[in-house]
Order: structure tokens, then sequence, then C-alpha cells
């Protein structure tokens, strides 16, 4: 382990004065985080660091899909519940980030990456990676739910969402028989709960939600649940395509 300037320095970065610098703009990263302290130990042969996008150390950064089961909460570390990085062995975990949150009953596409540039422009709703969900709808929604979704919704934060949209696909028996509505969803940000609270807000209650797609790259079929891949070259360019 060495200090994270000396390192910098040592990697040709610039004396020690300008590593100062580089690191104060937060053009250093470490496992995926901006990193300002120059003090931080490092082990250069297992730590992800990056000097903008560029790595300096021999790592390379890794892109995954999971399937998301349900009972796992989308954060790297819990106390009481079980967190998607459990479904990943140690060795992979370090500097892995979920893009984005699923809730902890939500299934489906969970994308997880070192790469912390890509993750934020992927969350970002000014860039437009295009969310795909599918879910299981009780109650009866509004004959102008598809067109509300649309022309944006008031969910109750300061701006309405997005347009959106909503194709009902069929329907399903619900947990009690019911009749369900089977839809679709597509979405260009990712608010808390929002499948959830857009469904509401057009009279229907999400009972099972499952994500589909990110970004153009769909949820590996022959992926189960609770298991993960890397995610293939035209996956990654197709994610990084995104403007
Ligand atoms: N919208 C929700 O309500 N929940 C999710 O997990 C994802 C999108």
């Amino acid at each position: 382990m060495e200090r994270l300037d000396k390192f910098l320095a040592s990697a040709g970065l610039g004396t020690r004065s300008q590593v100062k610098d580089h690191l104060k703009k937060g053009r250093i990263r470490v496992n995926g985080q901006v990193i300002k302290d120059g003090s931080l130990k490092v082990d250069p042969e297992r730590d992800a660091v990056m000097f903008d996008q560029k790595s300096i150390t021999g790592f390379t950064e890794a892109y995954y899909m999971l399937h998301k089961p349900a009972g796992f909460i989308t954060a790297s570390r819990d106390d009481r519940t079980p967190v998607v990085l459990d479904l990943f062995p140690e060795e992979l975990r370090r500097g892995l980030i979920p893009v984005g949150r699923l809730d902890i009953d939500t299934e489906g596409l969970l994308l997880l990456t070192t790469d912390g540039a890509l993750c934020h422009r992927l969350i970002s709703p000014r860039h437009h990676a295009v969310k795909v969900y599918e879910a299981i709808v009780s109650g009866s929604l509004s004959a102008d739910a598809a067109e509300c979704f649309r022309e944006g919704l008031d969910i109750g934060d300061d701006k309405k969402t997005l347009p959106a949209q909503l194709s009902v696909l069929g329907s399903v028996p619900g947990e009690n028989g019911e009749e369900c509505a089977l839809v679709r969803i597509a979405l260009q940000e990712g608010r808390y709960h929002q499948v959830k609270r857009m469904i509401h807000a057009v009279g229907g209650h999400v009972i099972y939600l499952k994500r589909i797609s990110m970004g153009g790259v769909g949820l590996d079929p022959e992926l189960e649940k609770g298991k993960y891949r890397k995610l293939t070259a035209d996956e990654i360019e197709k994610l990084k395509q995104i403007e």
C-alpha cells in the first residue's frame, strides 16, 4: 500500500503540486469514487485508479448485467437486508456500483459497473437512457392513462414527469384470481418509485414490477434470477453511445 499522491506522481501525473491540483479538481477516482485526499492508501495491484477516463493501474473497467431477484436492496452494503452486491463474489465487488436503483421488490435488469462516469450519464435525465419495465397492475387504469403518461404526470414532485409510454399488453390473473393488466412502460428518468407512483396516478396499483431493458440493453433471457454476466463489447458500446 502506498499514498495516493505519491503513487500518482510516480505514475507520471506530474509534480506533487500538479498531482494535488488534479486531486482538488476531482479528476482522480479510486474504485469509482472521486478522491481528493492524497494521503489515502492505495494498492496499485488491486485498486482501480483513474485520471479522468484513463486507467493509471493495470485495471480495466468492469460492466455487468444482473438479473435482480426480489428481496435484495440496491446498495453496496446493509447491516440487515441482503444487497445486490452479495450476489457477486468478493473479488468482483471492489469498485462495482449499481447503475440506478430498483426497489427491494422489483426484479429484472440491473447494470453494475466500475465506470463511474458512464454510470452518472446513464442515470442522468439529461441523457436519454430509456428504461423499459413490465408490470402487473391491479385496479382500473383510466381510459386516458397512456395519454397521461405521454403528456407527463403530476406525481407530487416539483416537476411533472417527462413524456413516457404505457402500453397494455394483455390481462393476467392476480394473486386472488382478480383480473390484472400486464403493461409495458418506457421511462426516460428514474425517480423514486416512479413506475409505482405513475401507475397510482392513473388509477392502478403495481403488484409486480420487472425491468426488461435499459439504454437499449435487454435483460438476457438466458440469465436466471440472481445471476450476473459480463456485458458484451456491443452492449458496452451501445451504452457509451447514448447522447
Ligand atoms: N419504478 C418503481 O416504482 N420501482 C422501481 O424499482 C423502478 C422503477
